[in-house]
């Protein structure tokens, strides 16, 4: 397998500085990073590196417009018109948009533009839809009282993504936070900044008031870290590694802010004896290497009844085989590279433990070309459960296979995590689909499917995998909160 790169078609780079108060300016430091191409190693663009002075001005800027401003005063059905509009206008831009993203991200432009995008698209329209339907009840208490309950936005929402779905991450956070009518500062990824960039202009075109999203780009330790401590901001919505939520959650003490944490997993997929074989090998293939292996939900230990262990591995080796690893601007690419070099080394670090451990790396285990972060899908049979293949999150094109014979062991194993983000069964017994969804500790369960998402159906994790849930009616209520009227007549 070689990564031959085509040359990259016109992709415009407009938006590289911070968004605060509906300009575009430059770090209060002055200090710019490169934002790098992963297919090529090559510098992209200089970004504005905002660090604690950029996040203040950007929190000002948001509590300024959440109690203020024009947005306060806004009739639900209005700001509800506005994040449509917002949508309308990245489907309208939607080619440029997914070309963006598979510069920055590496992805395939298949997948920018045929599954990000019009999740993205999708998950705004969703909230949009809700922004004039948030209310609370009449409650009967004892007494001559009016009892009612009023859901409040909470205010100013702090939201760092990580790089693994820019643009989509950044929807699942703006939707929810702009229907509940909360305001916004945004600290995208140091990795993949662009295309959060571009969605905060169309914003702006739109009509998005002054102040209501801002957009911080930099450093966790740095930007993301006064985002988490700012005392303007009310709530931290993250998404990224557990272990740098145990450092918002530490950091953020001193003001209580609300927390939400949609973090890592390592995700049982079990494949009953009695599943669609071919079905089961598909969802076991996409489950994992969808993304290039970057999903928090990825399903990474996949369990497989003992006696069809032969013919299922067989069926799974020859999709990997096959995928088509390379140009992510090319038609026919369905892995590109991962996204920068930390990620490549940790990943080619586990394909190294995984052989030293004792598992078969049946296919793949080394790198493509030598240049981008291209890495072969991969597939270790034979890997027993405290391997640390099998325990810790890769991130990357690196598949598990576990075998079993017993349900209850199977289940014990599953849940032998201190993740709990998603997992898979495939079984045609409709009793053991249910006993593993109910039994299983996990935010989402797929029956003979994987990775089906949808922005009314929330997600989150049980666990370490995080708090609370994105997407659907919860997702919106956490961007809310309830106050209780009592009054006596
Ligand atoms: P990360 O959790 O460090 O980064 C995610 C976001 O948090 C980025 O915007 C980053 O700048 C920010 N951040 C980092 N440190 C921060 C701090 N102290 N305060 C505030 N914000 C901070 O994840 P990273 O380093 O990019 O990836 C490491 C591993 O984390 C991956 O290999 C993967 O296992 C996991 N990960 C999981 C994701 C998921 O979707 N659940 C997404 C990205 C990474
Ligand atoms: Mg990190």
């Amino acid at each position: 397998m070689s990564a031959t790169l085509s040359a990259v078609p016109d992709v415009h780079i407009r938006e590289t500085e911070c968004f605060i108060d509906g300009k575009w300016v430059p770090a209060v430091s002055g200090k710019t990073f490169a934002t790098i191409n992963p297919a090529t190693e090559k510098e992209i663009a200089q970004i504005a590196e905002g660090d604690r002075e950029d996040v203040d001005a950007a929190a000002k800027a948001a509590r300024h417009a959440f109690d203020t401003g024009p947005w306060s005063k806004m009739d639900a059905r209005d700001r509800g018109r506005l994040i449509y509009q917002l949508a309308d206008r990245m489907e309208n831009e939607i080619d440029d948009l997914a070309r963006l993203e598979t510069l920055d991200n590496g992805k395939p432009l298949k997948d920018s533009r045929n599954v990000d995008l019009p999740l993205a698209i999708d998950c705004l329209r969703y909230y949009a839809g809700y922004a004039d339907k948030i209310h609370g009840s009449t409650i009967p208490i004892r007494g001559n009282h009016l009892c009612y309950t009023r859901r409040e936005p909470i205010g100013v929402a702090g939201q760092i993504i990580p790089w693994n779905f820019p643009i989509l991450m950044a929807a699942w956070k703006w939707g929810p936070a702009l229907a509940a009518g909360c305001t916004i500062v945004m600290k995208p990824a140091e990795q993949t900044p662009l295309t959060c960039l571009r969605m905060a202009q169309l914003a702006k075109e739109v009509g998005i008031p002054d102040g209501v999203i801002n957009v911080v780009p930099g450093f966790g330790p740095t930007a993301g870290a006064a985002v988490v401590k700012h005392p303007l901001i009310d709530k931290i919505a993250f998404t990224g590694e557990h272990r740098t939520a145990q450092i918002i959650t530490r950091e953020s003490a001193d003001t209580l802010k609300r927390l939400t944490f949609e973090l890592g997993g390592k995700s049982p997929n079990v494949i009953f004896a009695d599943a669609d074989l071919d079905a089961a090998a598909m969802g076991a293939y996409i489950g994992l290497f969808l993304n290039q292996g970057q999903c928090c939900c990825a399903g990474s230990r996949v369990f497989v009844e003992k006696k069809q262990h032969d013919a299922f591995l067989e069926k799974l080796q020859r999709l990997a085989e096959n995928r088509k690893v390379g140009d992510p601007f090319a038609e026919d690419t369905e892995q590109g590279p991962q996204v920068d070099q930390a990620q490549f080394d940790k990943i080619m670090s586990y394909i190294d433990k995984g052989r030293h451990e004792g598992a078969k790396c049946v296919t793949g285990g080394e790198r493509v070309g030598d240049k981008g972060y291209f890495v072969e899908p991969t597939i270790f049979d034979n890997v027993q459960d405290d391997m640390s293949i099998a325990t810790d999150e890769i991130f990357g094109p690196v598949l598990s296979v576990l075998t079993f014979d017993d349900k209850e062991d199977m289940i014990h194993r599953a849940n032998n995590t201190f993740y709990g983000l998603a997992a898979a069964v495939w079984t045609r017994d409709i009793s053991v689909a249910h006993e593993f969804a109910a039994r299983v500790r996990a935010g989402t369960v797929w029956v003979n499917c994987y990775d089906v998402f949808d922005a009314a159906a929330p997600f989150g994790g049980f666990k370490m995998s995080g708090y609370g849930r994105e997407l659907g009616e919860e997702g919106l209520k956490a961007y809310t909160e309830s106050k209780t009227v009592t009054i006596a007549l």
